[in-house]
């Protein structure tokens, strides 16, 4: 099984995760939690480039093309393993990331996207993606008010930039029905995190 979480920035979906992980753990599912773009080092070095805020020069399908190495790298040293050994895989971003902000938001064309990934992932889509939705100016806000989280390349991008990959994740959950489920970010903490364990068991238990 092979869950993936998307979401904008400051959707609150890594503390919603958190308190998923913890309740199906002590229930006694093996779960490996990992991130993108990262989770091996090699994964990690590509992270570092791509989202280091001196790097203004980067040209934007050398960032496309970037996550897409992160990617494959992070499958096949992490994912691809442990889903082989029957695990539950939860990883914090994935391919739609990269339809939303490069495909949607950056302008390349989720189509091109995809094509660039079928190559990277070959093939390998989640069994669910949680898409945590949230007006962009509260999930910027939320980050703002947040000292302990650091602004990353892609954070620094206008408001116009973040309704963009809001609207593309919304365009993917409706072209990918079978593996998105939408929650609403703006709801209390609680209720985010509880309705988080209910889809991901509902759809471990199918
Ligand atoms: P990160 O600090 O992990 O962000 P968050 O806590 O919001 O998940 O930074 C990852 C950034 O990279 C985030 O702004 C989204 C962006 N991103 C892409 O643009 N394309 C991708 O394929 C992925 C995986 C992430």
């Amino acid at each position: 099984m092979f869950i993936t979480i998307e979401g904008p920035e400051g959707s609150g979906k890594t503390t919603a995760v958190d308190t998923a992980v913890e309740e199906l753990k002590k229930m006694g599912y093996q779960i490996v939690r990992t991130r993108e773009p990262g989770g091996t080092p090699i994964a990690e070095q590509i992270r570092n480039v791509i989202l280091d805020k001196n790097n203004v020069a980067m040209d934007q399908r050398t960032e496309a093309l970037l996550y897409a190495a992160s990617r494959r790298q992070h499958l096949v040293e992490k994912v691809w393993p442990a889903l082989k050994e029957g695990k539950i895989v939860i990883c914090d971003r994935y391919l739609d990331s990269s339809l939303a902000y490069q495909g949607g938001a950056r302008g390349l064309g989720v189509d091109n996207i995809l094509q660039v990934n079928s190559f990277a992932t070959e093939g390998t889509f989640p069994d669910l993606t949680l898409l945590f939705d949230i007006d962009p100016e509260i999930g910027l806000a939320r980050i703002a008010a947040n000292a302990d989280r650091e602004v990353n390349r892609l954070d620094l991008e206008k408001i116009e930039f973040h309704n963009k990959v809001r609207n593309t994740f919304l365009e993917l959950a409706r072209r990918y029905p079978e593996r998105f489920v939408v929650i609403d970010a703006s709801q209390s903490r609680e209720n985010v995190a509880k309705k988080t364990l209910e889809t991901m068991l509902s759809r471990i238990c199918k």
